[in-house]
């Protein structure tokens, strides 16, 4: 399996924090917000990462995750996304990276209390998504259950909300994903849907949703990248990292003071 990791956009809503560096790179307690994501993946054991990333943000993406994984085995591939065109265009911008795999596709700036690995790597074919309870469900995609718990329709920023239940940054799909993004048609918003992705494999019966028990944090405004932190900090999230992403934080930390020790002398 593949892994993607989108952290494209503009990220307005956190102007000016944003007018400086990528959201995604911006610290959610004591490491940049990328880390949690790339966790999720590496956990799972997914060693060919690709981070779709805004043109003027690039280099400092490169900078940071462009070798430090490389001892580990594990390929981290970058690809500029010049316009934002939905979170569906990730497969899209992606499918060469694909290829012949399935693909775990990951919100930049998504952290997840849960540990994910198993239902990632049992993946065999269809869709997987993981849904959470959540206070404001029409800022999202919002899936509807039957009374056995079937998801039976997802409907994006919904006026009127069949549940409270909204499909999360963590996507799992198998090869057919970038054919179906390819052929899906702009919303109002001018977007390609990552929900009418979804509400393709669940017209076929091959969409799987899962609950999520712990907590789910998106960090796109002041105060959920607080929260985001604080949350971190209180459940100690921090200390639950595979310890491959731990030793290549210290790795590039390490690389940074030699750096400063040598411009120094
Ligand atoms: C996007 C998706 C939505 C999903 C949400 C999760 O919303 O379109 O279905 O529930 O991510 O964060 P957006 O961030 O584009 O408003």
């Amino acid at each position: 399996m593949k892994g993607i990791i989108l952290a494209g956009g503009t990220a307005t809503r956190l102007f000016p924090l944003t007018a400086t560096t990528s959201k995604q790179l911006l610290p959610v307690y004591d490491r940049q917000m990328i880390f949690y994501p790339l966790n999720v993946l590496v956990k799972a054991g997914i060693k060919e990462i690709l981070i779709i990333v805004a043109p003027e943000h690039s280099g400092q993406y490169i900078n940071l995750l462009g070798s430090i994984f490389e001892k580990h085995n594990i390929n981290i591939d970058f690809k500029v996304q010049k316009v934002p065109r939905g979170l569906a265009d990730a497969f899209i911008v992606g499918e060469d990276f694909i290829d012949d795999d399935s693909v775990a596709m990951i919100l930049g700036d998504n952290i997840f209390e849960d540990d994910l690995s198993k239902d990632i790597m049992n993946f065999k074919s269809g869709g997987r998504v993981f849904a959470k309870e959540v206070p404001d469900p029409e800022r999202f995609g919002i899936v509807e259950f039957d009374a056995d718990k079937n998801a039976v329709s997802i409907e994006e920023k919904p006026e009127k909300p069949k549940s409270n239940f909204c499909v999360t940054g963590i996507y799992v799909y198998d090869n057919r994903v970038a054919g179906i993004a390819k052929n899906l048609k702009p919303s109002e918003r001018g977007e390609i849907e990552i929900t009418d992705i979804n509400n393709w494999y669940l017209n076929k019966g091959e969409l799987d949703v899962r609950i999520l028990a712990g907590e789910w944090l998106d960090a796109g405004t002041y105060d959920s990248l607080l929260d985001a932190g604080n949350v971190v900090r209180e459940k100690e999230i921090y200390k639950k990292f595979h310890p491959v992403i731990n030793e290549s934080i210290k790795d590039f930390n390490e690389e940074l003071k030699i750096i400063a020790k040598k411009r120094l002398n």
